[in-house]
């Protein structure tokens, strides 16, 4: 998600020199793949690691999972680092051809440019985005559903709304999901539970599940879309990009300026958002004329230019980063406590969490379909400092991507997928060994000597607790949920919403934490 529009491209707009050495093609002797660069552009693949060990703890039950999802594949939105760039660049490329009659606009390897045609639509969720959302829903059926329903040999294949019942055979209510009302964001919850039912057609699902659609509008408290309730400062981020792109552009503006007529004056943001182009028309059209025309190094570079600005308007460089995540944080701590919502100091909006209908305890699983600056705000509200660079934010002031572990291709590809589950395990257990798959899910006696556990996995890979409130002494990611809920007080009050969002604060520069520093 991005659409704050409050940038100063000027910044971004610098003369070109020549100097031209060949650009690389599309693929490196490395090895590297530019696909894991493009930031939240980037396809779906499970992260590699966040430094905890994957795999599943043996003798625990598997009792609940609340999954917080990304749309997967869209258009690109409305704005200058994004969509917006590339018009402008296929603008300029037209007007230019319009006053110079019979000049070609490119040479050499830009000879594509005399024939190109911005061709991409905006905000859509496309079709390869559906399939990325139904293979999500039917990898979570394999991974997890059929564990928590108890599929047996017979009904392990698919859904089947006969295992919907509770361990003494009563059917359980239909499950409820949520998702904001943004067509995208809509249409990816109806695809994901479309993969998770296991139906051939689209929303041929539609009558095993509600669906809860909270409106994504400004001024709306919305916890899947908590940027339209909050007013706080969002930008830094922008801001540290925008000084970013004119520095690491410089190189690609010379060698490509030397393939444009000598008074086209290419500049960053043009660079940039030849970039932006390689990565839509790729996933748009399946292939792009702009991917061949840069090094590995400056791959690397656009992925740091997006994240320094997701870092900074959403996360641990912005004064409003928790704020933006806490309101889910609140929410899932109430579906754990079974503990209805009734009034808000947050972007919950209690009248969706005060009743039964909409907020239900005791599903198997949850599903809210957000967005992927949500995921970051929640991942900074819960106090994660794994992926925290320093005191001062992400820096802009540099020529080239700094070694960090804050990188949106690991966490927030499209279709991106953030789990925090429940698993029940004797009192004590030292999850020392984890096993790969749980082949049957344990029926753990409630009336033994148990404890219940939190673990949170981006991307299928887990998340390590340090920073993270009451969850000192977790071992391998697991931390007792009592522990966690104890620690919830303390993180919202970290989160500090009212300042942050309305309050009065210094700003012009990223903060640590996530919260206003003063
Ligand atoms: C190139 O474009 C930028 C931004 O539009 C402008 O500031 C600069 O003066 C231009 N340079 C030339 C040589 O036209
Ligand atoms: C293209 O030309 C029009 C009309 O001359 C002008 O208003 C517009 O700013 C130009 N756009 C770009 C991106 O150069
Ligand atoms: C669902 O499961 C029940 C019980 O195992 C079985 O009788 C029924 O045929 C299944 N329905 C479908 C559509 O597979
Ligand atoms: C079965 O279990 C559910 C949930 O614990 C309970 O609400 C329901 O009353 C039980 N039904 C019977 C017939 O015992
Ligand atoms: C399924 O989608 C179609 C097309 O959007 C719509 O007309 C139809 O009402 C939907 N079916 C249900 C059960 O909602
Ligand atoms: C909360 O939700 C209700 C019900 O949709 C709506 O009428 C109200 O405007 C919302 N308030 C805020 C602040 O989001
Ligand atoms: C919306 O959020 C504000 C907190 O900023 C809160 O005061 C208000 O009660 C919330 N509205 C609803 C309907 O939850
Ligand atoms: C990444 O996180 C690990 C574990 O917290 C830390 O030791 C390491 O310094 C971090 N790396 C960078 C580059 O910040
Ligand atoms: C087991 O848990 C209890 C209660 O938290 C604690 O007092 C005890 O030291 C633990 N035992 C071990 C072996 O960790």
């Amino acid at each position: 998600m991005k659409n704050i529009t409050a940038i100063t491209l000027a910044a971004l707009a610098v003369t070109a020199s020549c100097s031209a050495p060949e650009p690389t093609g599309a693929s490196y002797a490395s090895g590297f793949d530019m696909k894991r660069s493009w930031a939240n552009l980037s396809p779906y693949k499970d992260a590699e690691s966040f430094g905890v060990p994957k795999g599943v703890p043996q003798s625990c039950e598997l009792s609940q999972v609340h999954v917080l999802h990304r749309h997967a594949e869209r258009y690109p939105t409305d704005y200058p680092l994004d969509g917006e760039g590339m018009q402008d660049f296929a603008t300029k490329l037209a007007n230019y051809t319009k006053t110079h009659p019979g000049k070609k606009v490119g040479s050499g390897p830009l000879k594509f440019l005399n024939n190109w045609k911005y061709v991409l639509g905006s905000d859509a969720l496309m079709e390869t985005g559906a399939a990325t959302e139904a293979t999500s829903g039917a990898n979570f059926w394999t991974k997890y559903g059929r564990l928590l329903y108890r599929a047996d040999r017979d009904t392990m294949a698919a859904w089947n709304s006969s295992l919907n019942v509770y361990p003494n055979g009563t059917a359980r209510p239909k499950p409820v999901f949520r998702t904001t009302s943004q067509g995208r964001i809509l249409e990816s919850a109806r695809w994901w539970l479309s993969g998770f039912f296991g139906n051939s057609g689209a929303n041929s699902s539609y009558s095993e599940y509600d669906l809860v659609i909270i409106p994504e509008e400004s001024g709306f408290n919305n916890t899947l879309a908590s940027y339209e309730a909050c007013t706080g400062d969002m930008t830094e981020g922008d801001d540290s990009a925008t000084t970013f792109i004119s520095r690491y552009t410089k190189d690609a503006r010379s060698r490509l300026s030397a393939f444009f007529p000598s008074d086209f004056n290419l500049t960053a943001s043009d660079v940039l958002a030849m970039q932006n182009l390689c990565a839509y028309e790729y996933t748009s059209l399946a292939g792009s004329s702009f991917c061949s025309l840069f090094t590995e190094q400056e791959w690397k570079d656009f992925e740091y230019n997006v994240d320094v600005q997701y870092y900074g308007d959403y996360a641990w460089g912005s004064p409003t980063g928790r704020a933006q995540g806490i309101g889910y944080v609140l929410e899932l701590a109430a579906r754990l406590q079974q503990k209805l919502i009734t009034s808000s100091d947050t972007s919950i909006n209690y009248t969706y969490d005060d009743n039964t209908a909409q907020f239900p305890f005791g599903q198997p699983f949850y599903m809210d379909m957000s967005h992927d600056d949500i995921i970051l705000s929640v991942i900074n509200a819960l106090g994660v400092n794994y992926f925290k660079y320093g005191p001062h934010g992400l820096p802009g002031d540099l020529n080239h991507a700094p070694k960090r572990n804050f990188s949106l291709s690991e966490m927030t590809p499209f279709g991106a997928r953030f789990m925090s589950e429940i698993w029940t395990c004797p009192r004590n257990h030292s999850f020392k060994e984890l096993d790969p798959v749980l082949y049957e899910n344990p029926v753990v006696d409630s009336t033994a000597d148990t404890t219940d556990y939190i673990r949170f996995v981006l991307n299928s890979a887990p998340l390590p607790l340090e920073g993270v409130v009451g969850c000192e002494g977790a071992r391998n990611g697991f931390c007792p949920v009592d522990r966690f809920l104890h620690g919830i007080p303390t993180l919202e009050h970290t989160a500090n919403y009212q300042k942050a969002c309305f309050g009065k604060y210094p700003t012009g520069s990223q903060v640590g934490d996530g919260a206003p520093s003063s």
